[in-house]
């Protein structure tokens, strides 16, 4: 399986490259080639450091949809509709999104978008052979990185096409140790997104950092 991440020079994006890239082919895509290369070669060294073998290559956003069977949306919500206007090729394509659209104000909000949800947004605005699926959105960037540790959190995955979410679940629970569950169809993402501004409430109010979820 190929994984390509647009916006995958970011915060989550380089976690994720981090983590995915010694099990699966990693492409990493970027507006600029040149930071997607130097997140690569960043990211081979601190794999190579700990021994581990990795696949890491830095393209353009639209390379890493081409060259991809699966491609993350790591895109901050603001920038997600501006830059899949600039995109294309997503046709049959497993689309993953980690979007959480919420703003800072008083205390961390859910903000969606009209459609309800950013996964919805991206399903208006995507061909419909997309398949598209929610997942990756509760776990922290800073958690991704720390490479000593275990990714033990539970990942909610919404999808309407059962095939395109069993596979996301299965590359899930090859991570470390996070275990994937069926949340339901792709309009139940709006409460897999909302989580991450609860999540991080709890942190601020709670003196906690990087709190996740798990299910039991
Ligand atoms: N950070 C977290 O802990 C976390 C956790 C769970 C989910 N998420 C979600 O994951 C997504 C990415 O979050 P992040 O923290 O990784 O974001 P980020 O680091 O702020 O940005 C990710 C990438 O988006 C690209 N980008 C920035 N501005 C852009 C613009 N104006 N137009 C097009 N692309 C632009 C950049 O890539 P280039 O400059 O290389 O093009 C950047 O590296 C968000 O939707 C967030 O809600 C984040």
């Amino acid at each position: 399986v190929t994984i390509g991440i647009v916006g995958g020079t970011g915060d989550i994006g380089e976690g994720m490259a981090l983590r995915l890239s010694p099990v699966f082919e990693v492409i990493v895509g970027s507006r600029e080639i040149e930071k997607a290369r130097f997140t690569c070669d960043s990211g081979r060294e601190t794999l190579k450091k700990r021994g581990q073998m990795c696949s890491l290559t830095g393209v353009s956003n639209q390379q890493a949809i081409d060259d991809a069977d699966i491609v993350i949306l790591a895109i901050p919500f603001k920038h997600l509709a501006g830059t899949l206007e600039t995109l294309e090729g997503f046709e049959e394509k497993i689309v993953i999104s980690p979007v959480n659209p919420m703003e800072k104000r008083d205390f961390f909000t859910f903000v969606p978008p009209p459609e309800g949800s950013a996964a919805l947004l991206i399903k208006k605005m995507l061909p419909p052979s997309a398949r598209i699926c929610t997942a990756f959105n509760t776990i922290a960037a800073n958690r991704w990185k720390s490479l000593d540790e275990e990714l033990s959190y539970s990942v909610p995955v919404c999808g309407d096409d059962n095939e395109a979410k069993q596979e996301v679940m299965g590359i899930i629970n090859r991570i470390s140790k996070l275990h994937a569950f069926d949340a339901g169809p792709l309009g139940g993402s709006s409460m897999v997104e909302s989580l991450t501004p609860l999540l991080l409430n709890i942190a601020r109010y709670n003196k906690m950092k990087d709190v996740g979820i798990q299910f039991r």
